[in-house]
């Protein structure tokens, strides 16, 4: 398959996803990857942008696509078996809950979606049993649009915190391009 895989800025797992490129690409798949554009370009305390960036492209062998003109194309010429956005956080998830397109990676999931193929969603954000609930539910009951499997990562520090269980990204796009929602969703 070829499957594109979106980063947007949940800065604290990229270490963690990162790993999850490398199974899919061992797994047989050509992966495209897309960068928001501050996913792309902003250093935090988790790490250098441009280093995500070259780890990323090192081991799809595939250039970051991080503007808007790079992921439209996505739906007119079917370039994507699934689109992945891992980790999906908290400011992409109410894009994507209510229409808005402002960058590579909303850019790429209405291109895709336009296709009536699979966008399989793996959230990372701190109010999802807060704000983002609301996005969450919308985006549950959208016909294209899976979730990897998620839970509370820290109760006790992080009452309204989610976050996606990354190790099953490539399981739950197996069952995405079949049509299927992988269970349990909550764990
Ligand atoms: C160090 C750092 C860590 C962040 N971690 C998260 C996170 O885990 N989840 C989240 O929803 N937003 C997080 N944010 C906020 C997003 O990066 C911010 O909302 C950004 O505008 C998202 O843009 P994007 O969705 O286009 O990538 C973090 C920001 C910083 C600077």
């Amino acid at each position: 398959m070829t499957i594109g895989f979106a980063f947007t800025g949940s800065f604290c797992t990229f270490s963690q996803v990162i790993p999850q490129i490398e199974k899919i690409v061992k797994a047989g798949h050509t992966v495209i990857p897309i960068f928001s554009d501050t996913s792309y370009k902003t250093d935090t305390r988790f790490g250098e942008a441009k280093k995500f960036r070259e780890k990323v492209e090192q081991i799809t062998g595939h250039e970051v696509w991080h503007t808007v003109t790079q992921t439209e194309p996505i739906g007119p010429q079917k370039l994507l078996d699934v689109l992945v956005v891992a980790p999906c956080d908290s400011n992409t998830l109410a894009k994507l809950a209510n229409g808005i397109n402002d960058t590579a990676v909303t850019m790429a999931c209405k291109s895709h979606l336009r296709n009536g193929r699979a966008v399989v969603l793996a959230i990372s954000t701190n109010d999802a049993l807060g704000f983002s609930a609301k996005n969450i539910g919308t985006l549950l009951a959208f016909r294209d649009y899976y979730f990897v499997p998620f839970g509370q990562d820290d109760f006790k520090k992080k009452p309204r915190s989610m976050v996606a269980y990354f190790n099953l990204i490539l399981p739950t796009v197996e069952a995405a391009v079949r049509g299927e929602q992988i269970q349990p969703i909550l764990r």
